[in-house]
């Protein structure tokens, strides 16, 4: 087959969105994906750009969450221009809260480091929750408002960035596994697929939850491992909140479309992405006691994903030592969605030789040399 500058392995929205970038600066690109172009987490995610309501603390990852969220406004604009297709960004907001002692004392502390660091954000007593969110349970006695969190449709920003990248020239190969990689002296030179070799300048491995089993096939120990999630969807018009609404058990996030997703359970280890009984079950327990109203509201799917996610809970970003030509782009956890345009940029820069726009250092693959996935 043709020989590419980029090959980028598995297609959720990290895949293409490094794909998309990388074509949009000239380079000629193959995307390849083993199932449906969005069919892994990608697909199954609440698509919350909840930058400050994820963050833990200060620090390296704080500022690639901060600085993705920040492209995701022009890069929305960007593909609504070059696709037609909107892929639904909100900006309402995060309002999380509290309705126990550890969970006001928790939220306070992340008030208090954020607020501290000039982040926007608001403390607020249970009753002014309720002004902000009506829906709000009674049980809620105060709560954290970050108002620069938002939301987007996270499978229609997948389509958005497959569309623009193959209206740049991507070659997209759907439906065709990665069986390994092409190697000459110390240097990826392309992946092997179900149809053939495919040389390529450099090789971006963005396999999500499996990316560590293919890394395997170059000895490269890729501590990645899947936390399943599993999620629920109910009608509801007109939406119960504006904001996306973080409970202690659950959090729900109102979309464009008249839906309200209710997510989401955590399970390290597990591969299976079926949804459960089980998960049904507690989800919506959770999700009645943050909003009661929500008991009349009609249920209308249940589904799960495979979280790729890392010893240190941070994404892998960067060069492969040891191998020239390979780079990853994986372990994004809880935030892929929110970090893909970040990712996209950088990771395409350093495919492309150019110096990354952001420090990929804090995030490199040696960083996590030692450790082990789970
Ligand atoms: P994936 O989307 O899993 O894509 C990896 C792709 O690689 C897959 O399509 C797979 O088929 C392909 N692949 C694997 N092996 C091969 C191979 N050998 N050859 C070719 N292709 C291969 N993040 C947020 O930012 N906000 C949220 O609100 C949010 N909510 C979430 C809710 C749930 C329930 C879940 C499960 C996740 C959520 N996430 C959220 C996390 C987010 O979904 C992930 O971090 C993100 O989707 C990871 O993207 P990815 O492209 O790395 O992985
Ligand atoms: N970021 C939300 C989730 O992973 O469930």
């Amino acid at each position: 087959m043709d020989a590419v500058d980029v090959a980028v392995v598995g297609g959720g929205v990290i895949g293409c969105s490094v794909a998309y970038h990388a074509a949009r600066s000239g380079a000629k690109v193959v995307l390849v994906e083993a199932e449906g172009i969005g069919g892994g987490a990608s697909g199954a995610a609440a698509g919350m750009l909840a930058a400050q309501a994820e963050a833990h603390e200060p620090g390296p990852f704080l500022d690639l969450l901060l600085a993705s969220r920040d492209l995701h406004g022009p890069l929305g604009e960007e593909l609504r221009e070059r696709t037609g297709l909107d892929p639904e960004y909100a900006w309402s907001g995060t309002l999380s809260v509290a309705s126990s002692v550890e969970g006001e004392r928790d939220l306070y502390a992340r008030y208090s480091w954020q607020a501290g660091l000039g982040l926007s954000a608001r403390w607020l007593s249970g009753e002014e929750a309720r002004d902000l969110e009506p829906a709000l349970s009674p049980d809620v006695s105060a709560a954290l408002y970050l108002p620069e969190d938002g939301q987007v449709n996270s499978p229609r920003l997948v389509q958005a960035l497959v569309l623009a990248a193959t209206e740049r020239g991507v070659w997209i190969l759907d439906f065709t596994r990665v069986t390994g990689f092409v190697t000459e002296s110390g240097r990826v030179t392309g992946v092997r697929t179900a149809r053939g070799e495919i040389p390529a300048g450099a090789v971006v491995l963005c396999g999500g939850a499996s990316s560590g089993i293919l890394a395997e096939d170059l000895g490269v120990n890729l501590p990645v491992y899947p936390v399943k999630g599993e999620v629920l969807a109910v009608g509801v018009r007109p939406a119960p909140t504006r904001a996306n609404v973080w409970g202690e058990r659950c959090y729900a996030v109102p979309k464009r479309d008249g839906r309200m997703i209710v997510g989401a359970t955590e399970e390290p280890g597990v591969h299976d992405r079926r949804p459960t009984l089980g998960g049904v079950a507690r989800l919506s327990a959770a999700a009645l006691d943050l909003i009661p109203t929500l008991k009349d509201a009609p249920f209308l799917n249940a589904w799960g994903g495979l979280r790729p996610a890392t010893p240190t809970g941070r994404p892998i970003l960067g060069a492969v030592e040891g191998w020239d030509g390979l780079l990853v782009a994986t372990g994004h956890y809880r935030n892929g969605v929110l970090l893909a345009p970040i990712t996209g940029k950088a990771i395409s820069e350093a495919a492309l030789g150019e110096a990354p726009s952001v420090d990929l250092r804090p995030f490199a693959p040696t960083a996590l040399a030692g450790q082990e996935a789970l």
